[in-house]
Formats: C-alpha cells, sequence, structure tokens
C-alpha cells in the first residue's frame, strides 16, 4: 500500500475505495483530501489532483486512481440565501453557496423558501459545483440560469466570474476540467412555496420511468434531430433492442435504456462492456455523458 502523503494545513487525506462515493457505487482506491478552506484546498491542487462532487456522473476504473480526488467540505459545504447588496424586489441574489452542496438539499430550501429559478434540475442527484460544471438539467431548466456569480479555482489563482463570460450549452459549461467550482451565488426570483413546489413536481414527473437502482444517469447525451431538437438517446439504444442486456453484474435497465444500473457487485468493466456493446449496435455515433476515471 502506497504511503499517504499527509496535509500540512489540515486537509484529511485516507485512502478510500471511490465505490463509496459513486452513485453506481464501482471504482477501486484513490488518496481522498476532503478540503474545508482554500488553504487545504491550495495544499491538495499542489499535486495532479482530480474534483469530486456527487459522484453521480462517474465510472471510476476498478484499478483506482494515481491522481489524488479532491472532495469539498467545510466553507465549501456551507449555503448563505441571505439577499447579497444587487437583490431588488422581485430578485433575490445570494450569498455563497458552496460547490460542495447537495443539489436536492438545496432545492427543498428554495422551495419551502418559495424561490425559483432552479426548479428544472430538481432530481439531480449532484453537488452544485458538479451540477455546474456539467451545466446539469432537463428541459425545465439548468443549473445556468440560476446562476448570479461563479467562484473558480486553479492551483494559480482563485477568481470570481460572472456566468455570461462562459459559452453555455447541453450538459457543458465550458469550465475547462479541474478548474473547481467553489461556490457560487444565485440569481433568484421570489415566488410562493406552492408556485416553486408545482414547477418542481411537475418536471419531477419526468423522472417517472427512470430507474430507481444504483446508476451514473443517463450513460449517453441525446444527439441532435438534425433541426434544433434532440432524439432521445434511450429511445435509439431501446429501438437497438439492447433493454435488460447484462454483462456481468451491469445491465442495460429494462425501464430506461440509457440508464446503465448495477445489479449488486457490478465492476466498471462491466459498465464499459454495456457501453461498447451500446456502441456496436445503435447505428449512430453517440455522446458519452458518464466520465469515465481515468
Ligand atoms: P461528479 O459525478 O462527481 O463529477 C462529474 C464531473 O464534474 C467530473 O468531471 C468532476 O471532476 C466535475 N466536478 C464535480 N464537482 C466539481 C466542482 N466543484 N468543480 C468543478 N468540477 C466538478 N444530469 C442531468 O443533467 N440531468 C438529469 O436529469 C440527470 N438525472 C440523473 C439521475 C440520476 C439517478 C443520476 C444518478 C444522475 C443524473 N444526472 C443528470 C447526471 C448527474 O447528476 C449530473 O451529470 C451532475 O451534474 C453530476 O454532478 P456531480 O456533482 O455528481 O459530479
Ligand atoms: N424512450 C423509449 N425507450 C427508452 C427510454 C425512452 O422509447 O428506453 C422514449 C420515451 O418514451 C420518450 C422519449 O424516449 O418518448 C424521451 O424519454 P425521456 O422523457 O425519458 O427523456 P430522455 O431524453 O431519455 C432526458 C435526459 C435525462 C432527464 C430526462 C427528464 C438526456 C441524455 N437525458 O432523458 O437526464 O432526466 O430527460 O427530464 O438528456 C441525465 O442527463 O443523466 C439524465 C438522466
Amino acid at each position: 500500500m502506497t504511503a499517504l502523503s499527509g496535509s500540512r494545513t489540515g486537509a484529511r487525506v485516507e485512502r478510500l475505495p471511490l465505490s463509496r462515493f459513486t452513485t453506481i457505487g464501482v471504482g477501486g482506491e484513490a488518496e481522498v483530501w476532503t478540503v474545508s478552506d482554500h488553504a487545504q484546498l491550495a495544499e491538495a491542487m499542489a499535486a495532479p489532483y482530480r474534483i469530486l462532487g456527487g459522484g453521480s456522473n462517474l465510472v471510476v476504473a476498478d484499478a483506482g486512481l494515481s491522481e489524488r480526488v479532491i472532495r469539498l467540505s467545510g466553507e465549501f459545504a456551507v449555503t448563505d440565501l441571505s439577499p447579497g447588496p444587487e437583490s431588488t424586489q422581485g430578485q433575490l441574489i445570494t450569498g455563497w453557496v458552496g460547490g460542495g452542496v447537495p443539489l436536492p438539499g438545496l432545492l427543498r430550501r428554495l422551495r419551502q423558501a418559495g424561490l425559483s429559478g432552479l426548479e428544472g434540475t430538481v432530481g439531480v442527484p449532484a453537488q452544485v459545483g458538479g451540477a455546474v460544471w456539467m451545466n446539469a438539467g432537463t428541459r425545465y431548466g439548468e443549473m445556468f440560469g440560476g446562476l448570479h456569480t461563479l467562484e473558480i479555482a486553479t492551483p494559480e489563482s482563485v477568481r470570481q466570474l460572472s456566468p455570461s463570460e462562459l459559452p453555455w450549452g447541453y450538459r457543458d459549461s465550458a469550465i475547462p476540467r479541474n478548474h473547481i467550482v467553489t461556490r457560487v451565488r444565485l440569481k433568484l426570483s421570489y415566488s410562493t412555496p406552492e408556485a416553486v413546489g408545482a414547477k418542481m413536481d411537475f418536471a419531477d414527473l419526468a423522472r417517472k420511468g427512470q430507474p430507481k437502482m444504483r446508476t451514473p444517469g443517463c450513460a449517453f447525451k441525446n444527439p441532435s434531430d438534425g433541426s434544433g431538437g434532440k432524439v432521445s438517446a434511450g429511445q435509439l439504444i431501446d429501438a437497438a433492442g439492447l433493454k435488460g442486456s447484462q454483462m456481468g453484474q451491469a445491465m442495460i435497465s429494462p425501464d430506461h435504456a440509457n440508464f446503465i444500473v448495477n445489479l449488486g457487485g457490478a465492476t466498471a468493466a462491466d459498465v464499459h462492456a454495456l457501453l461498447e456493446l451500446i456502441r456496436e449496435k445503435v447505428g449512430i455515433r453517440l455522446e458519452l455523458e458518464y466520465e469515465l476515471w481515468p
């Protein structure tokens, strides 16, 4: 076993199986740095690293990773929804919300407080930073729509920027890999708990057909239909007759063909084999939505 590097600044450094942090439940070991403030983060970024969010879009290799894996905690997991000076009568510009805050819990708070702007992201089991990095969302809205300011850390600097400085696309933010979204300020409208709740419940209805088992969400992005819309990758995989296909303990969900699920004891190799099968059998080229580590 490799010796742990240890931390000068008080970051927690542990060798852990990443299967513990991924929603599919696969992944070998890595040196995990749990950081609570900027000094600890700067130390963690001093060697090759990857940043882990909610692990809800990741397939980590069974052999694990040689890079450090950084997890945001402490001041990066705090939610301050109090109004900032830019707020107006109709619009709330919040204080800082940490990149390590779980998105589902944040949405519950917005629902209770009647704050509108992120309803379309309901049901995305991400952390705020990961959801911003991917511009996660649904046809009812994306993370981008609720952002006012981003704070991004790299080994060289920590800077703040407006989301309008970046292009935002479908499951894409243009934030370079390993630029860490440490905190954001949100731009929300004052509404009522009933109205916000109704919008969330409506967006959530689209998830009725999604499997309830361990999964990293949709495997492939929906390809363009050639006229500005999207075709469901799930529908294409379904039409290729692949629902229920199994490799080891991983299966293409019989409920929704764009979801690979863990039947219990699946490995990353099982998931890779299913991704290959899909690529081989579906006639058109599909772009992977999952991140494969490494
Ligand atoms: P991770 O999976 O941990 O990491 C994904 C990528 O984000 C990695 O490159 C990682 O390095 C990077 N990252 C993580 N945190 C940060 C950070 N703080 N700063 C910079 N980069 C970071 N997605 C949708 O868009 N819409 C959906 O409707 C949807 N439904 C899902 C349903 C289920 C049941 C599941 C399991 C997943 C679903 N997903 C959906 C996929 C997933 O939730 C999103 O891709 C999400 O954005 C991943 O965020 P995460 O925090 O889990 O990131
Ligand atoms: N369909 C099939 N067979 C299947 C799956 C879907 O025929 O196996 C059909 C459905 O019947 C429906 C159409 O395809 O007519 C669209 O399906 P769905 O409404 O489930 O939407 P999707 O395009 O497959 C997208 C996102 C999901 C998001 C849902 C709900 C992508 C890749 N997927 O799925 O996002 O939750 O809409 O808003 O954009 C994710 O990105 O990880 C993800 C889960």
